[in-house]
């Protein structure tokens, strides 16, 4: 957790590469160069790295190596997504999202709305669980996609994605059904043909991998028009030289993580429960979702009368990290649309703080950090 002492708190944002995806980035880059559409032995290398991580990455979510396309992160599949199947299309299409998506799929939704589609954006309760009725009711016989993502990168709540799949695909079985697994994809394993998700943004910087690089999933069967135009990359899906290192590094990333992802869940976990517990003993505060299911590693707090950003500001000096939610909107001072849609009352909407663990996090990392955090407090009554 700790880099030159400073503690990072902020793994929802990204995470500290790992040296097994470092090194295998390096190599690549070193060893394996050649443009991977090239017709020679060293493409034909970068090519075989490309396509064995392709196959892995698809292992590790249950899909088939042809359901993987390479992004540029997880912002690049979301737009894609969620916005392409519109094109060409009558304005009687509708999107169903959700009103908690991530700056991703709600900024694609906006964009799909103002070319003159209807767009349902789907409340949430007040723990962030998407209302599963007003969803139920969304979905219609015009429905071309539902998208709804797993957890939550600003709370770590999770959403009922199983139940949420079947219910689309009972009303019309030609929706596509997406999900938003970034924050998710930290410390849940997944499967996605098992949990009903026919498409999916995953993003490599979030577990331990690369920047810039990511993942889209879509079932076979479904075909979406391409984002990027130009040359015939990625089964031509995807315009434009394939960033193998970074490939590379995700699948390398992954394989560490999955490697240890129950003992690292169970430790997250741990101390992030310590944690939590800690500062409850002597801070007025409320931990956001607490009494639903959440993500190990996200713990959003609601300080009663500290004002998150100035909380923010000292905690730094501090030597701490954190962040108010989400990194996209962080610089804006406006309140986070996410503790909006579940109603935080407005006296106290700026006073919330994310703090995210990873996977470098150490035993006794979880009382470490309640103590700055309870010190700074004290510092600033
Ligand atoms: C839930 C969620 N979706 C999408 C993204 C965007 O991913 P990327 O940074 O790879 O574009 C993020 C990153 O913060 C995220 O948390």
């Amino acid at each position: 957790m700790n880099k030159n002492d400073y503690i990072y708190l902020d793994h929802a944002a990204t995470t500290p590469m790992r040296e097994v995806a470092f090194e295998a980035y390096k190599k690549t880059e070193m060893d394996a160069y050649a443009n991977s559409s090239g017709g020679h032995a060293l493409s034909r290398k970068a090519k075989n790295i490309l396509e064995e991580s392709r196959e892995y990455i698809a292992s590790c979510f249950g899909a088939a190596p042809n359901e993987i396309t390479f992004t540029s992160g997880g912002t690049e599949a979301d737009n894609w997504i969620i916005k392409t199947p519109f094109t060409h299309k009558e304005t009687t299409a509708e999107l169903t999202t959700t009103q908690i998506e991530h700056e991703a799929v709600l900024a694609s939704a906006e964009n799909v709305q103002s070319n003159g589609f209807n767009v349902n954006f789907v409340s949430c309760d007040s723990e962030g669980v998407t209302n599963i009725d007003e969803f139920r009711k969304s979905i219609n016989s015009n429905t071309l996609i539902a998208s709804v993502m797993y957890a939550n990168n600003e709370t770590g709540v999770i959403q009922p994605i199983k139940e949420m799949s079947k219910i689309v695909k009972e009303i019309n079985p030609n929706t596509l059904f997406h999900s938003d697994v970034v924050q998710a994809v930290a410390t849940k394993k997944l499967n996605f043909h098992n949990l009903g998700i026919e498409s999916a943004a995953i993003s490599g910087h979030k577990i331990g991998g690369p920047k810039g690089i990511g993942v889209m999933f879509l079932k076979t069967g479904y075909k979406i028009p391409s984002f990027l135009h130009g040359g015939k990359q990625e089964l031509e899906r995807r315009a434009g030289t394939v960033n193998v290192s970074g490939v590379a590094g995700l699948a390398a990333a992954l394989n560490e993580q999955q490697n240890n992802l129950e003992k690292d869940v169970e430790l997250i976990e741990n101390e992030k429960t310590i944690f939590e517990n800690n500062l409850k003993k002597n801070i007025d505060l409320i931990v956001v979702g607490e009494n639903v299911e959440r993500l190990c590693h996200i713990s959003n707090i609601q300080f009663k009368d500290i004002n998150s950003e100035t909380l923010m500001v000292a905690l730094d000096l501090n030597g701490m990290g954190v962040s108010r939610g989400s990194a996209c909107a962080s610089g804006a001072q406006k309140p986070s649309h996410v503790l909006e849609a579940m109603k935080v009352d407005e006296q106290v909407i700026n006073n919330h703080l994310r703090f995210s663990f990873g996977w470098n996090i150490q035993k006794g990392d979880g009382e470490k950090c309640a103590e700055i955090v309870e010190k700074t407090i004290k510092e600033l009554s």
